[in-house]
């Protein structure tokens, strides 16, 4: 297959962390005969150091020529104490969500065997997670009509949903629920918000479609604290916009950290794959960023093209590392110079020669790449 593929490194450890997940796509289409290119484009803050604009004209249009596209991260501490900054990195994120209409992001949450006891939650409590968040991405308090006061002393924004971009998402849940466990929930703050009825009423309206779905409800506050007690009771979470960014964020606590939690952002025309952590400016360079985050979001770019084959090897390669304890410092108390680059050279070398995990293992840990 060819691909062409556009790559956004972003701010922070975006750029680190993109290029072990470039490095394994490289090896995938080695191994499986595939053609990938890849085109760079600016985005965030280093595009508005660059051009003054978080998301320049060129990038969008390399996006919209791509096949798919492959987003680092975002952000600078610069901007984060500053509320009277009007141009800002996240712009750049938002912007590329809107412009390529990547209106459902799926991000898995899975509770790895070998991980279990580096979450704060008890074993007993997560094991066998296994949870898909479907968050509305285009829509909601994020993109909603904005207002300050003249005099700066009031402010508001605005939550608004209309039937079709809550039925869109809603039916790619639905599926998704058909092919797991088939139990949905709705997560949403119907006792208070009148967006949120409208999502229980569309969500109620179309699920009659999918009988053999069960359809649940909770409200969001309730949410955040069932998915540290029970995680095990959800299969497919459907939310909007904010309500995603936040329980996706939380739930991260059971897989054992941030570092592992990929996600593919969907539209009708484009698809977008991101890890969902920020840029952590200040790990930026140190080699210490968890790679597996954008790693996973590569398997779930070749998924989306009907790679199964190939995206289940790059899981292999990341459970593997898992189990060898080749992992960024986040998750690593058994050895303590396992970089960013070292991660992704173990993966790369699991793809090229998955039979010999022994001799990848050695020459990683050596600090000597299998390949010469
Ligand atoms: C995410 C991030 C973004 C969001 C930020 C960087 C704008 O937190 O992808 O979860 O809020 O959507
Ligand atoms: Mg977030």
């Amino acid at each position: 297959m060819k691909l062409n593929i556009a790559v956004l490194p972003g701010d922070g450890i975006g750029p680190e962390v993109t290029a072990q997940a470039v490095k394994v796509l490289k090896a995938i289409a080695m191994e499986f005969n595939h053609i990938f290119t890849f085109k760079k484009g600016l985005v965030g803050a280093c595009a508005i150091d660059k051009t003054g604009n978080p998301l320049p004209e060129e990038t969008i249009d390399i996006c919209k020529k791509a096949d798919a596209v492959l987003f680092g991260a975002i952000g600078d501490t610069k901007y984060d104490n500053d509320p009277n900054a009007k141009i800002r990195p996240e712009q750049g994120l938002l912007g590329i969500r809107q412009e390529l209409g990547l209106y459902t992001n799926i991000r898995p949450i899975i509770a790895y065997e070998d991980l279990l006891n580096k979450s704060s939650l008890k074993v007993k409590q997560i094991k066998d997670t296994n949870i898909l968040i479907y968050r509305e991405l285009t829509g909601g308090i994020y993109f909603g009509k904005r207002y300050l006061s003249e005099d700066g002393n009031t402010a508001s924004d605005t939550c608004e949903y209309n039937r079709f971009e809550i039925e869109r998402i809603a039916h790619l849940a639905f599926k998704a629920a058909q092919s797991r466990k088939r139990k949905l929930t709705l997560v949403d703050k119907a006792n208070v918000l009148e967006s949120s009825r409208l999502w229980r009423r569309v969500v109620q309206d179309i699920a009659p479609q999918y009988p053999n779905v069960k359809l649940d409800y909770m409200y969001i506050d309730n949410a955040a604290m069932e998915l540290i007690i029970r995680p095990r009771q959800f299969d497919v979470i459907l939310t909007e916009n904010m309500f995603g960014d936040i329980l996706s964020e939380e739930a991260s606590v059971i897989v054992g950290s941030i570092g592992l939690l990929a996600s593919a952002s969907i539209g009708d025309k484009y698809a977008m794959f991101e890890p969902i952590h920020g840029a952590y400016t200040k790990a930026a360079n140190k080699g210490i960023a968890n790679p597996i985050a954008s790693i996973l979001s590569v398997a779930m770019l070749l998924d989306h093209f009907g790679l199964y084959d190939e995206a289940a090897l790059v899981r292999e390669g990341v459970d593997k590392s898992l189990k060898l304890h080749i992992t960024t410092p986040d998750l690593n108390n058994k050895y303590d110079n396992i970089s960013t680059t070292k991660v992704g050279d173990f993966i790369e070398d699991f793809i090229q020669n998955p039979e010999e995990t022994n001799l990848n293992f050695t020459n990683i840990h050596l600090g000597q790449s299998t390949i010469i």
